[in-house]
């Protein structure tokens, strides 16, 4: 029998220090995450220096207990694979450098992985997804459509031009005296609400693919502080109303442009990564649709580390390995195509 191929998978884009060991790009031999949710809850989002701080303190021990937990040894090891971004450039550093030392120290094949492809990769994880799919990435940083036509092929079909979704839910959040991240308490407000107010997220001209959600924000503050003119503040039956008017206008949107993507690349499924794909209502919009729908694992839709050994696997057998003296982050901007 054919030996398996394990990689390892190294995360820290920016507040979850996570590390995985993956057989043949699917199966989980052991996965640790570690949120530092509760570092910046007090501060509204992620501090950049507090968060590649905590990765130098997470990492190390979080390998150990890594490799402790599921048994194995570094040496069992095929290829040491390191998300290289997008992300904050601190963090990033963080995981690369270690990825670097590990493999310089046992003369494996380094995998530099984007963070944005991975994210779509999770869903091969788990089923049998029919090609080409429409990869939908929601999450705290990009909001993107791509044209997936393997499991490691991602093309860029277009992403936001302001904020990502969800930013967008986080800082709505905020405007309901929410805490970070707001997503998930969003949700829950807007299950108790009716969709009355008439919000609207961008489009942008000559790019029918394009998102925006900034407008869509700024037209939920200024709601929120007409209501009653900034004081007395919103009562609570009022915060359910603008948080499912809110996501209404926002799923809306994504899902007219996703059906007019995939529609036009010849699509034959979707395919969903990050954050805010855990949203139930987002998946009640998406399943009424004609194409199947791939939506990750709760554990594999936040940022994780298994995601990255998982896609690094594909890369290491195409033979995209990242040379080790020069291997780099690239924090923005970078939703290359591979
Ligand atoms: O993918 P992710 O863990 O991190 C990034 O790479 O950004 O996504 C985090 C984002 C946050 O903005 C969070 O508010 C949002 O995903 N999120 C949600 C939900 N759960 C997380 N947004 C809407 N509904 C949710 N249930
Ligand atoms: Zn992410």
């Amino acid at each position: 029998m054919k030996k398996p191929c394990i990689t390892l998978g190294i995360e820290t884009s920016c507040d979850e220090t996570s590390c995985a060991l993956v057989s043949d790009g699917q199966k989980i031999l052991g996965h640790l995450v570690l949120s530092q949710e509760k570092l910046h809850a007090h501060f509204g989002g992620v501090v950049p220096e507090l968060a590649s701080r905590a990765h130098i303190e997470n990492l190390i021990p979080l390998l150990k207990k890594l490799f402790n937990d599921s048994k194995l040894s570094l040496e069992e090891v095929d290829a040491i694979c390191v998300t290289q971004g997008p992300g904050l450039m601190g963090s990033l550093l963080v995981g690369m450098q270690t990825a670097k030392g590990l493999a310089f120290g046992t003369q494996k094949p380094l995998v530099g992985v984007n963070h944005i492809h991975a994210h779509l990769y999770a869903p091969f994880m788990e089923a049998k997804v029919p090609l080409p799919a429409l990869g939908i990435v929601v999450s705290g940083g990009h909001s993107a459509f791509f044209l997936v036509s393997s499991p490691s092929s991602y093309k860029l079909i277009a992403q936001t031009q302001d904020d990502a979704l969800g930013e967008a839910f986080d800082k709505v959040a905020r405007i309901l005296d929410l805490p970070y991240p707001g997503g998930p308490l969003v949700e829950k407000l807007a299950l108790q609400g009716t969709p009355i107010y008439p919000f609207k997220a961008g489009n942008i001209k000559n790019n029918p693919y394009a998102l925006s959600f900034s407008g869509l924000k700024t037209a939920v503050l200024y709601a929120a502080k007409g209501l009653h003119g900034d004081k007395p503040p919103l009562t609570e039956e009022e915060k359910c109303h603008v948080a499912a008017s809110f996501q209404k206008a926002a799923f809306s949107n994504l899902f007219e442009k996703a059906m007019k993507s995939a529609k036009d690349f010849e699509c034959q499924s979707f395919i969903f990564g990050g954050g805010v794909t855990q949203n139930q209502a987002l998946r009640a919009v998406f399943q009424k649709s004609s194409f199947p729908c791939f939506f990750p694992d709760p554990v594999l839709c936040l940022d994780n580390a298994a995601m990255i050994a998982g896609l690094g696997y594909q890369l290491y057998l195409e033979g995209k390995t990242t040379a080790i003296h020069n291997a780099t982050v690239y924090p923005t901007g970078v939703l290359c195509d591979i």
